[in-house]
């Protein structure tokens, strides 16, 4: 399953083991991990790289999709459904290697992967909660159609340190 957009040359595709190696070198490295959840393994070993990848293939709908730029693998862009009353909900989660930022990759992997979660998996949110510092990652979900909504004081922990955490959001535009 891929989607691509021809005029930028970004494409999301299901996950291939032979993406091991790939996702090894692009999420082994600090500065995407600090900006992440604990989840998010550092250092990112192949143990690491094998159980998301096999979790990847096998699920059904898929979540988790490969960033490509023009055939590159270059990042990764998921979206975790909640549950309960939550579950019209799901959260998105991304990262681009690091010497792919700033090209517009993410704000155009982030709107595809957004069309595919109203679209395809008919939610009715999609939400994420950024570190206050994160400017770039804000800017991905602004151009991508987010709505700022709120600060959560102080939510996050991380590496000892208390971060305000901005909750964004956006409706699916389809249903009506
Ligand atoms: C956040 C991240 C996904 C951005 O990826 P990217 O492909 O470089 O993003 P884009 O190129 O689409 O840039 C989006 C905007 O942020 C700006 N930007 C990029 N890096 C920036 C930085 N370090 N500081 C400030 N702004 C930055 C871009 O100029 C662009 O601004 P514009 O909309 O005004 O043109 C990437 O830096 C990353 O993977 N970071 C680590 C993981 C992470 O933070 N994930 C998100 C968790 S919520």
């Amino acid at each position: 399953m891929t989607f691509t957009n021809p005029e930028t040359g970004v494409s999301l595709r299901k996950f291939k083991l032979e993406d091991k190696q790939g996702l090894i070198e692009l999420a082994n490295n600090p500065n995407i991990a600090k900006n992440l959840r604990d989840g998010f393994p550092h250092p990112y070993t192949e143990e690491d790289a094998d159980n998301f990848i096999q979790s990847s293939i096998e699920s059904e709908p898929t979540t988790r999709f490969c960033i490509e730029k023009n055939g590159v693998y270059v990042g990764n862009v998921g979206l975790h459904p909640d549950s309960d009353i939550y579950r019209k909900n799901a959260e998105i989660g991304y990262f681009i290697g690091e010497p792919f930022w700033g090209q517009g990759i993410a704000s155009q992997a982030v709107k595809m992967m957004v069309e595919y979660g109203f679209k395809e998996l008919k939610l009715h949110r999609i939400q994420a909660g950024v570190f206050d510092y994160n400017v770039a990652s804000r800017k991905v979900l602004e151009n991508a159609g987010f709505e700022y909504e709120g600060t959560a004081k102080e939510a996050i922990f991380k590496h000892g340190k208390f971060y305000d955490e901005l909750k964004f959001g956006i409706l699916n535009p389809y249903e009506k």
